[in-house]
């Protein structure tokens, strides 16, 4: 009796051992009848009753061996089917296909509009110059020629730091030009972009924060029409070779004699004449002599150089060449703006 039940025992090992399951559903065939719940190695545990009891010790050993072959055998050829099917499936990839659309990131307008301005001033020999947004007051006021009782602070309504006496949010990167001249010495020739602050009422044209880009160069022999000349240069750049400048006499303490810089927009259609407000020219920049009060505060002598700088808005420039109506859309990153962006450099 016993001999017989170990020869069924016996011949069910072997069966396992030269199963040899060619589909994925003869796997899954071999997986039911040896290990699934109704398996065929079940019935024979029960058999144990009929072992002789000397005999039931190798009998339970036997079992196991059974258990535990047909486990690692559907372990190992289900790993084998496993990678075959991985094979298959790198194969069947087309390496010559187009890739998937990988879709580009955007510049933000402002960025846009900065590198190409410091881009322009770069090919004849402006370096950028960048310094700290919170700032003190002399850098930003005193230094510039416009001391704590001068009526032209009330031109920039400033954000004063609380409890740090005499710091504040710069109101103009023009304190870059005072940093930049008291570290350096002539020739001086820079470009400062960044970001400033002034206390205004946020609305659709103007915004508490918003981006300037000053130059600033300071040489022996430096003239008025050298500045001119400068700032015509870099208007022909930036709006086109046909474009015209025209300069008014105009009022900032830290340049004598000071002037706007417009530039000829044209009146080509309703939105024009309302940006130009019916005259066709636009304000684009400020700019001047640099006072030779500025080159002393700062101790550069006056008596023997001089210089111009220039300051000019970035919103306003940005929103201009695209079309935006409203300075808050420049602040509020709205994904379906940037993204309009996102040929451009
Ligand atoms: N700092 C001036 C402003 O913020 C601009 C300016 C810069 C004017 C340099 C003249 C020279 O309005």
């Amino acid at each position: 009796m016993s001999a017989e039940i170990f020869n069924k025992v016996n011949q069910v090992l072997e069966d396992i051992k030269t199963e040899a399951p060619k589909s994925l559903d003869e796997l899954e065939q071999f997986r039911i009848k040896y290990l699934g719940s109704k398996n065929i190695i079940k019935p024979l545990m029960g058999e144990i009753r009929n072992i002789a009891n000397e005999q039931k010790r190798e009998f339970g050993q036997l079992i196991n061996k059974v258990k535990q072959t047909a486990e690692q055998k559907f372990q190992e050829l289900k790993a084998s089917a496993e990678s075959a099917s991985e094979n298959a499936a790198a194969q069947s990839l087309d390496w010559s296909a187009p890739a998937e659309p990988m879709p580009l990131g955007s510049r933000h307008p402002i960025s846009i509009m900065m590198n190409r301005i410091i881009e322009i001033f770069g090919r004849i020999g402006f370096t950028v110059a960048e310094e700290r947004e919170i700032e003190d007051d002399w850098h930003n006021f005193t230094a510039m020629n416009t001391p704590a009782d001068h009526p032209a602070r009330d031109m920039q309504d400033t954000f004063y730091v609380r409890g740090v006496e005499n710091m504040l949010l710069r109101t103009h990167t023009s304190s870059v030009q005072a940093r930049t001249m008291t570290t350096q010495k002539p020739p001086i020739r820079i470009i400062a972009p960044g970001r400033v602050y002034r206390n205004e009422t946020i609305s659709a044209r103007s915004h508490c924060q918003f981006h300037q880009v000053e130059g600033l160069y300071i040489d022996e022999g430096v003239s008025f029409a050298d500045m001119k000349q400068t700032l015509l240069y870099f208007a022909r750049e930036m709006y086109g070779p046909q474009t015209e400048i025209r300069l008014r006499p105009s009022y900032f303490p830290f340049t004598e004699p000071s002037a706007e810089m417009d530039v000829y927009w044209g009146l080509k259609d309703e939105t024009d004449y309302r940006i130009t407000k019916g005259t066709g020219w636009l304000e684009i920049l400020g700019c001047g002599m640099v006072d030779p009060q500025v080159l002393e505060n700062c101790g550069i002598d006056p008596d023997k150089y001089s210089g111009f700088a220039f300051g000019m808005g970035i919103e306003r420039q940005a929103m201009l060449k695209y079309r935006i109506n409203d300075i808050r859309y420049l602040f509020e990153n709205d994904v379906r703006l940037m993204q309009q962006f996102s040929s451009a450099i």
